[in-house]
C-alpha cells in the first residue's frame, strides 16, 4: 500500500536472521484492538515456517500445525462472536428507535412509513436472533440499556416533528451502513467463500438500511431544527453503542 508520501506500508514483515524469512501478517485476528501486523497471526505463521525450516520430525510438525490451526479457528470464532453480537444489538436498538417514533408520530401521515421501516428492522432482528445460537455468539449484556435508550432517542427525535424523526433515521442509518460495509470487508478479507451466506445477509440488510436513509432524506430530514448538530450527536452515540456492544 502506498501512503502517497513515497512510503510503502506493506503488511509483510521481514525477520532478519531468524529461521523464517517473511510471513503473512495482513490478516486480522478478530480483535478490534489489534492492528496489522497482527501479533496472533505472526506467531501462528512463525511456528509453521519454523517447523518447516528446521525439518522437525513429522509428529512435531503435525502437532505445531494443529496448534496453529486451533489459533486460527479461535481467531475466527472471536471475530464472528463480535460481529453477530453487535449486529443483533444494532437491530434491536433500531427496532426500539422506530417504536419510540411510532409512539409519537404513529397517527400522523408518516406513521405508516415509519412502521414499514420498523417491520424491516424486526426481520433483521429475527435473523440475528437465529444466528446467535448458530454461531455460538453471546448477546450483549447491554440490551436492557439499548431497550430504553433506543425508545427515548426515537420518541425524543419525533417530538421535534417528523423532520426530527427523519433526521434521527438518517444519522442512525448512515452509521449502520458504514458499519455493515466494514464487516463485509473484514469477512471477505478473512475468507469470502466460507463466510458467503453471512456476507450475503449483511449485504441485503445494508441495502435495506440505505433505503431507510433515503426515505429519511426524502421526508425532509434536512429541514429538522439543528440538523447538522443533531445528526452528529446521534452518530457519535451510535458509534459508541457499537463499540460497547462489540465488547460487552
Ligand atoms: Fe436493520
Ligand atoms: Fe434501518
Amino acid at each position: 500500500m502506498d501512503t502517497g508520501q513515497g512510503i510503502s506500508m506493506t503488511p509483510r514483515i521481514q525477520f532478519r536472521g531468524s529461521p523464517y524469512d517473511t510471513m503473512d501478517t495482513d490478516r486480522h485476528c478478530g480483535t478490534k484492538t489489534c492492528q496489522p501486523p497482527c501479533p496472533s497471526n505472526i506467531i501462528s505463521s512463525a511456528v509453521e515456517k519454523w517447523t518447516r525450516k528446521m525439518s522437525l520430525p513429522l509428529a512435531c510438525q503435525l502437532c505445531c500445525r494443529r496448534l496453529s490451526q486451533q489459533a486460527r479457528n479461535a481467531r475466527k470464532r472471536a471475530m464472528l462472536d463480535r460481529m453477530i453480537r453487535v449486529d443483533h444489538a444494532g437491530e434491536f436498538g433500531a427496532d426500539r428507535i422506530y417504536a419510540g417514533q411510532i409512539a409519537v408520530l404513529g397517527n400522523t401521515p408518516v406513521g405508516p412509513i415509519i412502521k414499514e421501516m420498523q417491520n424491516q428492522e424486526k426481520q433483521h432482528l429475527e435473523e440475528f436472533e437465529k444466528m446467535l445460537p448458530e454461531y455460538r455468539a453471546r448477546p450483549t449484556v447491554l440490551l436492557p440499556i439499548w431497550n430504553v435508550a433506543g425508545f427515548v432517542l426515537g420518541a425524543g427525535s419525533a417530538l421535534l416533528g417528523k423532520e426530527g424523526a427523519m433526521a434521527c433515521t438518517v444519522a442512525v442509518e448512515t452509521v449502520i451502513e458504514d458499519h455493515y460495509n466494514s464487516q463485509i470487508r473484514e469477512l471477505m478479507e478473512d475468507d469470502t467463500e466460507e463466510h458467503r451466506p453471512l456476507i450475503q445477509k449483511i449485504k441485503q440488510f445494508r441495502d435495506e438500511e440505505k433505503d431507510h436513509l433515503d426515505t429519511g432524506l426524502l421526508h425532509d430530514a434536512e429541514k429538522a431544527p439543528f440538523y447538522t448538530g443533531l445528526t452528529e450527536v446521534i452518530k457519535v452515540g451510535c458509534r459508541t453503542a457499537i463499540w460497547l456492544s462489540e465488547r460487552i
